[in-house]
């Protein structure tokens, strides 16, 4: 693939919206993997500007990030992890980009972009390639990325032909607000108070909301659609893919039903086998132990985790997947640092 960033010993990182759910797992992966940090440049909005963040036991300052020069930094910014929203990323990254460092994106802006890529690196790394060019990089939505992590290996085996998929998301998947809100709810209600909806659009706790992002025109919502269409982009292959998406009083991870058809031959075993040996999943699809993956196990690990993998007797070449994975870690930070250890890493390495 050739080098993105020349050798360094250390390499110059912005992390927009540090003091977010994402911003903030990202800066303990960070710390984690050893990745190479030399200056660490903590940015967010006016509001929390000026607080301090803590990085390998080091005190930071936030940085209003209307107010910095991404040109300005002596020695040079190398990579910009972004996790702000959409519109911060609309008006900013390209600012980044243009300054010279690779941004690399947790927002839905830059995602369906022809000319910018969305990358899973247990999946399609070699498409950072076209970043190159431009400079920026989109990881994909949470749902998407557990799930292609799995649909991969078996693809590459046989192609698949249909996803169906219905998910059931954790509210820290909205935000730092909406798991406050799930907390709050939660004690209000068992307190016999009231539970005010204000972040998700309806009461989350004690009840499911099949409804996550706006709703468009043809009835699905855009956290639907998104599935869908990054799924494609992804993977690189014509797939019909076809999602329902649900918000669950869960706090961390999501967890997806899903069900694959297949162009041949497949069958269960076949697949627990594949899955097995591929990079980034664990398989735990025990019945007769009662063993199976649980958002309560996945949350703070990084595999994807899968299991209840069974034949779908209503069709032929057809299966059914229960896939569970920490949306703030490979959905989110944790994708988004394996994706910088990439650009860091040499040809001779
Ligand atoms: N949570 C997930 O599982 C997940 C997964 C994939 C992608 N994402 C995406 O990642 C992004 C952040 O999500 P999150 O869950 O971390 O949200 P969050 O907990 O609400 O944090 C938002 C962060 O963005 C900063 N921010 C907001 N507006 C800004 C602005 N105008 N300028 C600079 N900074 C701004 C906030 O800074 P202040 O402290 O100043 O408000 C905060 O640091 C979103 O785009 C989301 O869609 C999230």
């Amino acid at each position: 693939m050739g080098e993105f960033l020349p050798r360094k010993d250390q390499y110059n990182i912005a992390v927009v919206g540090a003091t977010g759910t994402v911003g903030q797992t990202m800066l303990e992966i960070l710390a984690e993997r050893d990745f190479p940090v030399g200056e660490l440049v903590p940015l967010a909005s006016s509001r929390s500007a000026g607080s301090r963040i803590e990085f390998r036991g080091k005190g930071y300052v936030v940085r209003d990030l209307a107010n910095f020069d991404p040109a300005g930094l002596p020695g040079g910014l190398d990579i910009a992890l972004f996790s702000a929203g959409s519109g911060t990323s609309e008006e900013y990254a390209p600012r980044f980009a243009g300054a010279g460092c690779y941004v690399i994106d947790n927002s839905s802006a830059w995602r369906m972009h022809d000319d910018v890529c969305l990358v899973v690196p247990e999946v399609n790394p070699h498409a950072l390639e076209m970043a190159k060019k431009n400079h920026i990089i989109a990881n994909p939505n949470c749902s998407t990325i557990q799930m292609v992590v799995a649909l991969k290996p078996l693809h590459d085996a046989v192609p698949i032909k249909r996803v169906v998929v219905s998910t059931y998301q954790a509210v820290s998947g909205a935000g730092g607000r909406a798991i406050k809100e799930l907390a709050t709810q939660t004690r209000n209600l068992l307190s016999g108070n009231e539970a005010e909806a204000d972040v998700l659009p309806a009461r989350i706790a004690f009840n499911v909301i099949p409804h996550i992002d706006v709703f468009l025109d043809d009835g699905y919502t855009r956290e639907e659609r998104k599935m869908m269409d990054e799924t494609r982009k992804i993977m690189g292959a014509d797939i019909a893919v076809t999602a329902t998406t649900v918000r669950v009083p869960v706090f961390y991870s999501h967890s997806e039903a899903v069900n694959l058809t297949f162009e041949g031959f497949m069958t269960a075993e076949r697949a627990r086998n594949i899955l097995a040996q591929a990079d980034g999943i664990c398989v735990v699809d025990d019945p007769a132990s009662e063993d199976y993956p649980l958002p309560s196990d996945a949350a703070g690990t990084d595999p994807v985790w899968v299991g209840r993998i069974r034949d779908d007797d209503s069709c032929p070449d057809s299966l059914h997947l229960w896939i569970v994975a920490d949306n703030v870690r490979k959905g989110a930070a944790l994708n988004t640092i394996q994706i910088a250890e990439i650009l860091v890493r040499q040809s001779d390495e």
